[in-house]
C-alpha cells in the first residue's frame, strides 16, 4: 500500500486548477440510468468515487466509451437492476442509483449502505418517501428490495434536507406520473447542477436553487452532452493549503459563490481574497486569528471542509471552536492531528483548537476522505518529513492531489508502504 511523504514546512506559489466536481458527477452518471439515450460527460475526474459508479452500472448493462475528455454512458440495455455489496460498501452513493431504476424499471434491488467511518448515515428519508410516491420497499438481508407499479408524483416533505435523499427522489421524479413536490430540499450547489443535467435530458424541473423544487413527470429523454460545475470541496481545501502555508496562491476553475461560508469564515480569521468569476485568489496570509464556527447544510459551513478549516486553527493565534452538526464522529483526524503536536481536545460534537502550535512531522494515517485532506496540509506545515499511510481515501476524492501541490511547490515523494 503507497504512502505519501511530504516534506515541510511547505512554501507554494502559482495558481492549481479544481477538478470537476466528484459529488456532482455521482448523481449526474447514476441519472444516466434514466434513458436509454446516449449521455456524454466531459472532463470526468479521474477518482477512485467514479470509477466506483461506473463499474456498478457497467454490471447493470451499461455500456461506456472514452474519446478524449469525453465519457459515453449508454444504457439502452439495461439487464440487471441490481447494486451489489461489494461495491457499495465501499461508496454510500451508491444508493443513488434507486430513483432511476424505480422511475425507468420500476424495480431496483440495492444493498444498504450500512454505517461508515464518519457515522450511522441512514437512508429512511430516500426509503419513506419513495413508499409515498407508491414504491413497496422491503429490507431483506442487507439489501433494499424495492419495486412500484410506477412512481406517482406528490407531495414529499423531508425530514431533513438530505443531499442523497433530494438527488435521489429528484431522479426518481423525472419519469414519474405527475407532479412531485419536494420540500424542505437540500441547496447544495450539486443540486442544481444535477437538476439543470436533467433538464438539459428533457426533464421538468424548476425551483432549482430553492427548498422547494417541483418536477413535472415527462415520458423520454433525450441525448445529452454535459459538463459538471468545479469541486468546491476541493477548493477550499487548496485554499487552505495556500493559508496554512502562508502562501499567495490562486484556485482557478471554481464559482466562488460556492464558497460563500467558507470564506467568510476565513475572512474572519483575517486572510483576504480576490474573487473572479471562477478564480480566487489569496491576497493577505499573515497573522491569522482563531475562529469559532458550526458545519451546517448549504449554505452554511460544509461539513466537508470541517477537518481542512480545523487543522488550519492549529496555525492561528488563539483558541478556536469547531462544532460538528453534521455527521455523529467526524473527528477521526483529532488525534492524528495531536500526535503531530495539535492541541485540540474533543467536547461532544465540538473541537477546541489552542492555537499556535508547532506541527512536527510523525506518521499519520487516513481514516476518511476529508480527514485525509487534513492530515495532507497538516503535513505541509510541520517541519520534517511526515509519512501519510492509507492514502487509498484520498484517492476517492482528490484528482492528481500529489502533481498538483508538486507543482504549486511542495515537496511530496509516493514510497510503499507496510500494509498497515
Ligand atoms: C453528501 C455528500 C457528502 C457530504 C454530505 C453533507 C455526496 C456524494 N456526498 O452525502 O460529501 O458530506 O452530503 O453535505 O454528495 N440522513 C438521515 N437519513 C437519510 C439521509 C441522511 O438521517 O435518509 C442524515 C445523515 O446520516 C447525515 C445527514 O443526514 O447525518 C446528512 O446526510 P446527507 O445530506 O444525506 O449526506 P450524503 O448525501 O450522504
Amino acid at each position: 500500500m503507497d504512502k505519501l511523504i511530504i516534506h515541510g514546512p511547505s512554501k507554494l506559489q502559482g495558481e492549481v486548477q479544481v477538478s470537476r466536481s466528484k459529488n456532482a458527477y455521482l448523481p449526474i452518471i447514476a441519472a444516466c440510468l434514466l434513458s436509454d439515450r446516449p449521455v456524454h460527460l466531459f472532463n470526468l475526474p479521474e477518482l477512485r468515487d467514479i470509477k466506483t459508479i461506473i463499474q456498478l452500472l457497467q454490471k447493470m448493462g451499461a455500456v461506456i466509451s472514452y474519446e478524449g475528455l469525453r465519457t459515453t454512458i449508454d444504457c439502452s440495455k439495461i439487464s440487471s437492476y441490481e447494486a451489489t455489496y461489494e461495491l457499495v460498501k465501499t461508496m454510500r452513493a451508491s444508493i443513488l442509483v434507486l430513483g432511476p431504476l424505480l422511475g425507468r424499471f420500476k424495480k431496483g434491488h440495492v444493498s444498504l449502505p450500512g454505517g461508515c467511518a464518519i457515522g450511522a448515515r441512514p437512508i429512511d428519508i430516500h426509503l419513506k418517501n419513495f413508499e409515498k410516491m407508491g414504491a413497496i420497499i422491503n429490507l431483506d438481508s442487507g439489501y433494499v428490495d424495492a419495486k412500484t407499479n410506477g412512481l406517482k408524483g406528490c407531495k414529499l416533505v423531508l425530514s431533513f434536507p438530505s443531499v442523497g435523499a433530494t438527488e435521489n427522489l429528484m431522479m426518481g421524479a423525472v419519469l414519474a406520473e405527475g407532479e412531485t413536490i419536494i420540500e424542505n430540499c437540500a441547496l447544495e450547489p450539486e443540486i442544481d447542477d444535477l437538476a439543470h443535467f436533467l433538464n438539459k435530458m428533457g426533464a421538468k424541473i424548476s425551483g432549482i436553487g430553492t427548498s422547494i423544487i417541483k418536477i413535472i413527470g415527462v415520458k423520454n429523454l433525450k441525448e445529452v452532452e454535459y459538463q459538471a460545475i468545479g469541486d468546491r470541496i476541493e477548493a477550499a481545501t487548496y485554499l487552505i493549503a495556500g493559508l496554512i502555508t502562508k502562501s499567495l496562491i490562486t484556485i482557478r476553475g471554481i464559482n466562488p459563490s460556492f464558497l460563500d461560508a467558507v470564506c467568510v469564515c476565513l475572512q474572519e480569521m483575517g486572510a483576504k481574497f480576490k474573487f473572479g468569476d471562477d478564480f480566487i485568489q489569496i491576497l493577505e496570509v499573515s497573522h491569522l486569528r482563531a475562529i469559532q464556527v458550526d458545519t451546517s447544510p448549504f449554505p452554511g459551513f460544509p461539513t466537508d471542509v470541517q477537518a481542512q478549516l480545523l487543522t488550519l486553527a492549529t496555525q492561528v493565534n488563539g483558541t478556536s471552536i469547531i462544532t460538528e452538526n453534521i455527521f455523529e464522529n467526524r473527528f477521526m483526524h483529532v488525534p492524528e492531528l495531536n500526535r503531530l503536536g495539535a492541541k485540540i481536545e474533543l467536547k461532544g460534537n465540538s473541537a477546541i483548537v489552542q492555537g499556535p502550535t508547532v506541527l512536527k512531522s510523525a506518521p499519520i494515517m487516513c481514516t476518511d476522505l476529508r480527514a485525509s485532506a487534513a492530515l495532507v496540509l497538516a503535513a505541509l506545515a510541520a517541519e520534517g518529513a511526515t509519512e501519510v499511510f492509507r492514502i487509498y481515501h484520498l484517492e476517492r476524492g482528490y484528482e492528481k492531489l500529489e502533481q498538483k501541490l508538486r507543482k504549486l511547490g511542495a515537496i511530496i515523494d509516493r514510497a510503499s508502504g507496510p500494509a498497515i
